[in-house]
């Protein structure tokens, strides 16, 4: 299994700002909201959503919420995951941008597509800092505008 961690990135103040500020640059325009998946997206989501002026939507591993909105499951190289959206967190209609720090196979990306979707959202974009390539994820996710700042 290939792991990547971007802790020390966010722990660095210069790269997290450099980064933050280039995940920013790229929202495509009319972006509503953005989309932090848990665990690290939360951080990269918050931080670009308040730098935009936008509003932040948490998709959740399972267990945490008092009232979920929709949940999708969805298969690992071992087992399956679970994603779940909260009640009243995206409106019908909006633009929003997926936000993670890495895109390997695209299946979290793709769980989290159809908890927008199933909540009357449209997917504007995906942003992550870090896609590994060689795990093909744009395959999986036709249609999507993807912004990898870089790519491994
Ligand atoms: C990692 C990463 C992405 C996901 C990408 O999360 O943060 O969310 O895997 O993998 P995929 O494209 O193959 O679906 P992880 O499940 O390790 O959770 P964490 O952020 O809580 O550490």
């Amino acid at each position: 299994m290939l792991f990547r961690d971007i802790s020390p990135v966010l722990a660095d103040p210069a790269a997290f700002r450099v980064l933050t500020d280039a995940l920013v640059a790229g929202l495509p325009a009319g972006t509503d909201a953005v989309v932090g998946i848990e665990a690290r997206g939360f951080i990269l989501g918050a931080a670009v959503a308040y730098a935009a002026g936008l509003g932040l939507a948490t998709v959740r591993k399972p267990g945490k919420l008092p009232v979920v909105r929709h949940r999708v499951s969805y298969s690992l190289e071992y087992g399956t995951a679970t994603l779940e959206l909260p009640e009243d967190t995206i409106r019908s209609g909006e633009r929003v941008v997926i936000v993670d720090d890495v895109l390997a196979t695209g299946g979290t990306v793709a769980a989290t597509q159809e908890l927008v979707e199933h909540a009357g959202g449209v997917v504007a974009g995906v942003s992550v800092i870090l896609e590994l390539a060689a795990l093909k994820a744009r395959d999986r996710l036709p249609g999507l505008d993807i912004t990898a700042l870089l790519t491994a």
